[in-house]
């Protein structure tokens, strides 16, 4: 029971919390959902409409995705380059998420071996050279200068995002996108000095966060979506992860560290759990590609049990060696999970699919109407990234009416 000193934790989630140098109006965050409405990286009417959607369903910070840093960042043709020439776009996005009281996150990064290099009709990079799939072919190794020339497209973007008035840049240093893969001992085969040990293969991702804070300035907070394991052999798990945590937090360039795993590459369902879409995901490629699905998506895409925040067990070593704000991630649901994860010294929590199907979540745990969300973890919302990113069973009932 709650003595009369002591907030309780559904109180709790409904305060203002510090991120750096924000106040959020709670605790919860919409975590990025590649939007899928950005037509050759333009900034549409319905990606505005997103999220000014899930700032008038009450979270307190959204989370714009995917953002690349250049045009061989992109995931394909169709994703936004944060440069200055969307600055209009998210403009008026920006100014739509605050009218609504909430704040704006800008998801920035670099696809590397998840870039689907015939969609860009531009060349990707890697750690080190291998075979892509998303790339259809051989991804060559980054040189010392390429990687400078990254370094600065990150600084660029920064700079692109604050003067498009967003409040939060996301770093993304997960599911073995660029800066991901250099962590990975698995994608990671360097003999240079971004290669081998912890602190090499560590050494380009604090570059860039480096060169991101110092853009983003002092009234703009900065985190990183990061993986704790990329859930493949070989790959990216605790015990380097940690170490590398622990060097992040040392650095001080990041106000809070959100926590993930998984590769888009090599493991697509980690970070999703639930079941795997496959026919909805064979009918939205091209006919080869889905030809290819059928034969090696069962490998791609292992099925994993969902489970309510299932990446809890893994976040909480982390929440045990950092004193830096951690967002927790990955199959929060429930109003109790929150109040758990916040009893548990998170600072935050993201959600993703539970605020594709229900944007208006957080209003309705705020008012007690809701304990729960309606997600069922069926992850057909993966696919319609192609063709609008949304919630099929939503859409299902709103045709119903
Ligand atoms: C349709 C869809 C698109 C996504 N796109 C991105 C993305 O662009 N960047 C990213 O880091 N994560 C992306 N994710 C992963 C989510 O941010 C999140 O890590 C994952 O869905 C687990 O959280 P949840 O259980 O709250 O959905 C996407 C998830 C979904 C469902
Ligand atoms: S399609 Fe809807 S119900 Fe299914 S996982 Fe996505 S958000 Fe949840």
């Amino acid at each position: 029971m709650t003595s009369p000193n002591e907030t309780s934790g559904a109180t709790r989630v409904f305060e203002p919390a510090r991120l750096g140098p924000l106040t959020l109006r709670n605790r919860i965050i919409k975590a990025a959902t590649f939007e899928g409405v950005m037509p050759r990286g333009a900034v549409s009417d319905e990606l505005i409409e997103f999220h000014r959607a899930v700032a008038a369903g009450g979270a307190a910070l959204t989370t714009v995705a995917y953002c690349a840093v250049s045009e061989g960042g992109r995931v394909h043709r169709n994703t936004l380059v944060l440069d200055q020439s969307s600055v209009p776009g998210l403009t008026r996005l920006t100014d739509a998420v605050h009218a609504e009281g909430a704040l704006a996150a800008a998801q920035i990064g670099h696809a590397g071996l998840v870039a689907n290099t015939l969609s860009n009709k531009t060349p990707t990079l890697a750690p080190s050279t291998r075979i892509s799939a998303p790339a259809m072919g051989l991804v060559r190794g980054a040189t010392p200068d390429q990687l400078a020339a990254v370094t600065a497209d990150f600084e660029r973007s920064a700079r692109v995002a604050v003067e498009a008035g967003f409040d939060a840049i996301e770093v993304h240093l997960g599911h073995n996108y660029l800066l991901s893969s250099f962590m990975s001992p698995n994608l990671n085969k360097r003999k240079d000095g971004y290669g081998g040990s912890v602190a090499n293969r560590a050494r380009f991702p604090r570059e860039v966060l480096e060169r991101v804070r110092a853009a983003a300035g002092d009234k703009v907070a900065v985190t990183a979506k990061f993986n704790m394991s990329d859930g493949v052999p070989k790959g990216l798990w605790l015990d380097q992860s940690m170490q590398i945590a622990k060097l992040l937090e040392s650095d001080g360039h990041l106000d809070a560290l959100q926590l993930t795993g998984g590769s888009s590459l090599l493991n697509g369902m980690y970070f999703f759990r639930g079941e795997v879409p496959m026919a909805e995901f064979v009918a939205s490629q091209p006919k080869l590609v889905g030809l290819g699905l059928r034969v090696y998506g069962p490998h791609l895409f292992p099925t994993y049990p969902f489970e309510e925040a299932f990446f809890l067990p893994f976040a909480r070593q982390f929440r045990e060696i950092l004193s830096m704000p951690l967002i927790l991630l990955g199959g929060i649901n429930r109003m109790d999970t929150i109040v758990g994860a916040l009893d548990e010294g998170f600072e935050f929590v993201a959600m993703a699919r539970a605020l594709l199907r229900e944007p208006d979540l957080v209003n309705r745990f705020r008012d007690e109407s809701a304990t729960e969300g309606h997600c069922i973890h069926c992850n057909k919302c993966m696919p319609t990234i192609y063709t609008g990113t949304r919630c099929v069973v939503r859409e299902a009932q709103q045709l119903i009416g």
